[in-house]
C-alpha cells in the first residue's frame, strides 16, 4: 500500500515536540526490519521536523568502526574509529555527547564548516552499540538536555530495528 507521510510538529515545547517525533518515528519504522530504510526514513523526519539543523543521520558499528549510514547534509566523513571525534568518543564511552562549541572539542571532525554545535547518542541493543545518532547544528549550543533525552528514547525505540 502506497503511503503518503507529512509530519508537522505544531508546539513550542521540546520535550512535547520530541514525543511527537518519538512517536512519528515509531509509526514510520514499526514492522519494517530493513536498518537501511529505517535509517533513512528518521534522518529525513528529524532534518524535516528539527530546527537550526545542518546535518542529521548515522553512523553505524561496523565491526568497531564508525561507518557512514543515511543522513541528510552535505557529504560527509565515511569512516570515524571509536575514540575519534564526537561520534567515536559516544561510540567508545557509551554515553551522550551535547557539544555546544565543536571547536573546542579535543579531536572533533570537521565535516561540514558550518557546524557550531553537535550532539551524538549511542543507539545501543541489548548490550551491543549498533551505531550513534548525530545532530549538527550552525548555531552555537543549539543541543540541550531535552535534546538529549529526545535522541536517546529515539535511539530505544529504532535499536531492534536497525539490526538488519
Ligand atoms: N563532527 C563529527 C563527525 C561527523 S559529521 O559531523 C557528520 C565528529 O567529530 O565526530
Amino acid at each position: 500500500m502506497a503511503a503518503m507521510y507529512d509530519f508537522r510538529i505544531e508546539t513550542a515545547d521540546k520535550a512535547e515536540a520530541w514525543r511527537q517525533i518519538a512517536s512519528a518515528a515509531d509509526a514510520l519504522t514499526d514492522g519494517e526490519p530493513d536498518a537501511v530504510a529505517n535509517m533513512a526514513n528518521v534522518a529525513a523526519l528529524l532534518w524535516e521536523t528539527l530546527p537550526d539543523l545542518n546535518w542529521a543521520g548515522f553512523y553505524r558499528n561496523v565491526g568497531g568502526e564508525l561507518v557512514l549510514g543515511p543522513f541528510q547534509g552535505r557529504a560527509a566523513c565515511i569512516r570515524i574509529p571509536f575514540g575519534k571525534g564526537v561520534c567515536g568518543t559516544a561510540a567508545a564511552t557509551g554515553e551522550p555527547q551535547c557539544v555546544d562549541d565543536v571547536d573546542a572539542f579535543p579531536g572533533h571532525i570537521a565535516c561540514d564548516s558550518a557546524s557550531a554545535s553537535e550532539l551524538v547518542v549511542p543507539i545501543v541493543h541489548e548490550g551491543r552499540l549498533i551505531g550513534v545518532l548525530d545532530l549538527d547544528s550552525p548555531r552555537p549550543a543549539r543541543f540541550d538536555a531535552a535534546d538529549v533525552a529526545g535522541c536517546l528514547e529515539l535511539g530505544r525505540i529504532l535499536a531492534p530495528r536497525l539490526l538488519r
